[in-house]
């Protein structure tokens, strides 16, 4: 590893960061609605599965080839397989970060005009039909969405070029623990409606006669899209870790907060879907459609609704910003480019994606690739099929390509608090399980098997 490159400064700064990265929108946001359009327990039950027996090994292997070569994606695969074609792996990570920062910020911009209108105090006696048209209008209006989606990348590129230590790392250590406490209090808050029992059913009783070949395939992208998974985004925020950084406990760390924030999402939203006679498979307005009913309903909806809708932005920032890290580590390694000019490119590819991204829900809805909108599209590639391959190519390099000795030294550094076994365990996942899963959910999804 190159000696002078910046490194997160503590233990804590990995963790929030890390977790930073993986929490975010698609915890609170796009896991209750693909839960709602997926019938709920049994979608949660296969994302389980995947993040927990094919996520946690195959985030290992990002952080070992990250924190080994100490480099961006495509310096990385260069350093560890020299004239291999496994770099080019990192060509589609780099455009499924552009991908998902495109339609990411879109509805990142949504949760800054709601907390702007919360702030005005908008939820304040309105029913959830009113509550539902507002959002209608609004997103799909022509200037306001655009509007935020760019005021949002705006304020990504203020951090980003302020560098890693200053800008990434302070601003995580100080949003992700205040956000485990609102979220906590509204869960409590929801868990008191009338609709509380039925919402806890929907989440956690799996039906398994909704499990089709499009449930497990929208379970395993929630599970890799959550996790920041198959793009490279771990191996370049790990390329920042230090040497006794333990891997292991840290992927563990990730996913265990990972998860709680989701199901945590999900206690939120399913008792008030219900209680509002609301329909889950809402789709991706779910969220802002349900959410703001409950602040209507509670005393001091305004302050609530306030606070909810700028943590929520917040969580989104530490995610966007470590998407856009991987390009801006990227351009400024590969091409000598300067932080600032390197994140104005990033930001800039962005911005022109992200505005007809937003323009998706309006004036561009007619325009349809594959019976889908832009900014469906972007997800759905991204999510549901250039994740999983990426994570699929990553895990067979690192299980089959990648020395032993290499895997065993990552794995073991910072004080071998993992087992023989544990290492076994973890290249197993990589060669056999991860891949074959995958591939097999692959078949499955296109109707093969
Ligand atoms: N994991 C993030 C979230 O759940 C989204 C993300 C995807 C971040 C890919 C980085 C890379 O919101």
């Amino acid at each position: 590893m190159k000696d002078n490159r910046t490194q997160f400064a503590t233990r804590l700064g990995v963790i929030a960061t890390t977790v930073g990265s993986a929490v975010g929108l698609g915890n609170i946001w796009r896991f209750p609605y693909e839960a709602g359009v997926h019938g709920g327990g049994a979608f949660l039950l296969i994302d389980l599965f995947f993040i927990f027996i094919i996520g946690v090994p195959v985030v290992c292997a990002e952080f070992i080839i990250g924190r080994h070569t100490g480099s961006n994606i495509r310096g990385a695969f260069r350093a560890l397989a020299p004239g291999k074609p496994w770099g080019l792996v990192s060509y589609i990570g780099l455009a499924a970060s552009v991908l998902i920062l495109s339609f990411y910020s879109v509805v990142a911009g949504w949760t800054m005009h709601y907390t702007v209108k919360s702030a005005g105090g908008f939820t304040a006696r309105m029913t959830a039909d009113a509550l539902h048209a507002q959002f209608d209008t609004f997103a799909s209006s022509d200037v306001l969405p655009v509007v935020w989606t760019l005021v949002f990348l705006a304020v990504n590129y203020f951090i980003l070029s302020r560098g890693v230590r200053k800008g990434i790392e302070r601003m995580s250590n100080i949003l992700m623990p205040m956000l485990f406490v609102i979220l906590l209090l509204f869960t409590v808050n929801s868990l008191t409606m009338p609709g509380a029992a039925e919402g806890m059913r929907f989440l956690f009783m799996p039906d398994f006669s909704a499990i089709t070949p499009s449930v497990v395939l929208g379970a395993m992208g929630q599970a890799f899209f959550s996790l920041s998974l198959g793009l490279g985004c771990l191996i370049t925020y790990s390329s920042y870790f230090k040497r006794d950084t333990p891997l292991l406990r840290t992927s563990l760390i990730t996913a265990g907060l990972d998860t709680l924030v989701a199901i945590l999402a999900g206690i939120i939203i399913f008792p008030a879907v219900f209680t509002f006679g609301q329909e889950p498979a809402a789709g991706p307005k779910l969220v802002f459609e349900v959410l703001p009913s409950i602040f209507a309903n509670m005393s001091g909806g305004a302050v609530w609704s306030t606070l909810f809708f700028l943590l929520l932005f917040l969580a989104s920032l530490t995610s966007t910003i470590s998407m856009a890290e991987i390009t801006i580590a990227y351009f400024e390694e590969e091409f000598g480019m300067s932080r600032k000019t390197a994140t104005a490119l990033s930001i800039g590819i962005a911005m022109t994606l992200g505005m007809l991204c937003a323009l998706s829900f309006g004036a561009l809805d007619g325009i349809k690739i594959f019976g889908m909108t832009l900014f469906d599209l972007f997800d759905y590639t991204s999510s549901n099929i250039l994740l999983p391959v990426g994570g699929m190519i990553i895990s067979v390099f690192v299980g089959w390509v990648l020395d032993r000795s290499v895997v065993k030294g990552e794995l073991t550094a910072g004080g071998g608090r993992i087992t023989a076994m544990g290492v076994r365990c973890v290249v197993f996942c990589l060669r056999w399980l991860a891949p074959v899963c995958i591939g097999l959910v692959f078949l499955y999804g296109l109707g093969v098997v």
